[in-house]
């Protein structure tokens, strides 16, 4: 039913880029109001039906609506088409901005963007600006044939204005640069506080008692991937190191593709088998809204989640190899899921 889906930088803006990408606090409100703007409009599409919002919606946590409405039939995210499947589930556009430029760092990688860290930022120097360079020209998204046609949406949008202010006349006439620019306003809007809030429970409030025993059995068992301790820049915890793991989620059958090539995640990308199978750590800021779960979206409730972190044994891994130790049998009973359940809900904005 389904189809099988299968420069040179002016210095400044180099610089305004890299403090970002380092989560530092320069901000521009015109240009986080103008990648607003991009963000929100279906004319980025090839038929005039998809944004980003569509599959990174606010009600969402900035992850995918449709699949937030029915977890058990849309695991993956569908094409401005209305039929083509991508192979992965959408994840937040929300905190993603904290994410270094992918790089090793001893035997590990960190950073990048998407579960396989493909946009690694080496290019713009900012992972985030590059990955929003994706969408636009993928025909399993939102199908635009070429950058100059997203450029002509723009020239012809009612905040042509807006980004002659931003980025200078002129700005629109070369449609490489400009597609550069495309990247980092998006960038910079998924970088507001309109979108990376810092405002849960977690954030602002006292923890209930049930909370916080969940909050101790995370700690012990989740935190030394999920971290809990702010890092990269970010004033409070991200619930990621932004490195990679293989937890042994299943191949979901549902997806066409998964059937004949494994998804190998991190390993073709950075080219070494010892990295095959590992996708990675997500963040879990307002992970109550996002189902369904993991990059293939085989769990369609928080609680299966959890339920296969804990033990994995009644599971087949889809690349049983380079398997991470630090998940699948962890022992722990139905209450203490319950209770670091009840912990990841206070992770949700807007408390
Ligand atoms: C058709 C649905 C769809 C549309 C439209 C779409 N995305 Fe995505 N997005 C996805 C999927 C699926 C992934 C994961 C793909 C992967 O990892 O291979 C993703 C990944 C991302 C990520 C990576 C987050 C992380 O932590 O790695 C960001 C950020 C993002 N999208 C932002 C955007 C922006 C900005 C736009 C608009 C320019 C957009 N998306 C349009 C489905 C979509
Ligand atoms: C070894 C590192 C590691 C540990 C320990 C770990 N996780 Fe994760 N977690 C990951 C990775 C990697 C993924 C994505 C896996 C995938 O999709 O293939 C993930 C995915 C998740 C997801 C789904 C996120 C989404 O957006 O779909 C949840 C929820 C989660 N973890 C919660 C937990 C909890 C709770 C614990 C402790 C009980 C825990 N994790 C322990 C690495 C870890």
């Amino acid at each position: 039913m389904m189809k099988k889906l299968t420069g040179i930088l002016m210095s400044s803006l180099f610089l305004i880029s890299a403090v970002w990408a380092a989560g530092g606090t320069t901000v521009d409100p015109n240009m986080e109001q103008l990648g607003m703007r991009l963000y929100n409009d279906k004319n980025m599409s090839f038929n005039g039906t998809q944004s980003c919002r569509n599959c990174h919606h606010h009600f969402s946590g900035f992850a995918d609506i449709t699949n937030h409405l029915d977890p058990y039939a849309n695991f993956v995210s569908t094409g401005a088409d209305g039929v083509s499947k991508g192979g992965r589930n959408a994840p937040s556009a929300a905190y993603a901005g904290y994410s270094p430029i992918l790089k090793k760092k001893s035997s590990e990688w960190v950073g990048g963007m998407f579960w396989d860290g493909r946009a690694a930022g080496w290019v713009l120097g900012d992972p985030l600006a590059e990955q929003a360079q994706g969408p636009p020209l993928n025909p399993v998204e939102m199908g635009m044939p070429d950058k100059q046609t997203v450029i002509n949406v723009i020239n012809d949008s009612d905040y042509r204005d807006l980004w002659i202010t931003v980025f200078g006349s002129g700005s629109l006439g070369d449609a490489e640069a400009a597609y550069d620019n495309f990247g980092r306003a998006i960038a910079a809007f998924e970088r507001s506080t309109d979108v990376t809030k810092f405002s849960s429970k977690f954030d602002v409030a006292q923890l209930s008692d049930v909370e916080q025993a969940g909050q101790v059995l995370f700690e012990a068992n989740c935190a030394s991937c999920h971290s809990t301790t702010a890092a990269f820049g970010a004033e409070a915890p991200l619930f990621t190191n932004y490195k990679y793991a293989n937890l042994g989620v299943p191949a979901n059958p549902e997806i066409p593709s998964e059937g004949a090539d494994l998804d190998l995640g991190l390993g073709p990308v950075v080219d070494d088998d010892a990295q095959n199978g590992k996708f990675k750590i997500p963040t879990l800021r307002n992970i109550a809204l996002s189902a369904p779960y993991s990059h293939n979206g085989l769990f369609p409730t928080l609680m299966e989640m959890l339920q296969f972190i804990n033990n994995r044994s009644d599971f087949t891994p889809e690349v049983p190899y380079n398997l991470s130790e630090d998940v699948g049998n962890l022992g722990l009973s139905q209450e203490a899921l319950e209770n670091i359940e009840a912990f990841l809900m206070t992770l949700t904005d807007d408390y």
